[in-house]
């Protein structure tokens, strides 16, 4: 059957390039995989207090723990915010990471595409993402590396690919994303 992956979304803005091209994603990708974008717009800022010392932890950080546990993998949208990631995505990875020993990302498959109006396709916040996911234990497929850069003009008002290399491109990304996560998922 087909592995269940979730799409995690680093910008939290309506008209968010990077949702748009997910999006694309999503209607790309092959029958062996099935794609929902979970959304992480909701989660308090993490904070050890909320539930340390028998405290109960926020309902929205339960909910997603609970959320990201049914995914055989995740695949990653991310914008750069000053050469990193956002802080929306980097506390979505620290909600899942906790409590210690409990973390929901532990070996999940990932992929990362990095999606930026400019020219360098958000490597920095590529990378940055990547330093967290080798920590989190969740096998990152390397090759092909996914820097969309110019993305602004690669999306028509409609919100669609109107570039067909772009569209080739993400076509193999996630194909190999597919495969990677049949050689990486853990067995149930
Ligand atoms: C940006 N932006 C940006 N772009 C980039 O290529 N490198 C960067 O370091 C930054 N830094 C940055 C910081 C902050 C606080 C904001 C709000 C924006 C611009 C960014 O790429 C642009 O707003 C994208 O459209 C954001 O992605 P979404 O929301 O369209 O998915």
């Amino acid at each position: 059957s087909a592995k269940k992956i979730a799409v995690v979304i680093g910008s939290l803005r309506k008209e968010s390039l990077n949702r748009k091209i997910a999006k694309e994603v999503i209607a790309l990708a092959p029958a062996s995989l099935s794609l929902e974008i979970v959304e992480i717009g909701e989660l308090a800022i993490y904070n050890e207090d909320l539930e340390g010392n028998g405290a109960t932890p926020p309902q929205a950080w339960t909910q997603f723990r609970d959320r990201i546990k049914e995914f055989d993998g995740v695949l990653f949208f991310t914008p750069e915010y000053n050469r990193s990631t956002t802080a929306a995505l980097k506390n979505a990875l620290d909600v899942g990471s906790r409590p210690y020993g409990s973390s929901v990302w532990s070996g999940k498959p990932a992929g990362i595409v990095s999606v930026s109006p400019g020219a360098t396709g958000a490597f920095g916040a590529n990378h940055h993402l990547r330093q967290s996911l080798v920590f989190l234990d969740m096998p990152t497929l390397l090759q092909p590396e996914a820097y969309i850069g110019g993305a602004a003009k690669l999306l028509g008002d409609d919100g669609k690919l109107n570039n067909d290399s772009t569209r080739e491109f993400l076509k193999k990304f996630i194909d190999t994303y597919a495969t990677w996560v049949e050689t990486n998922a853990k067995k149930k």
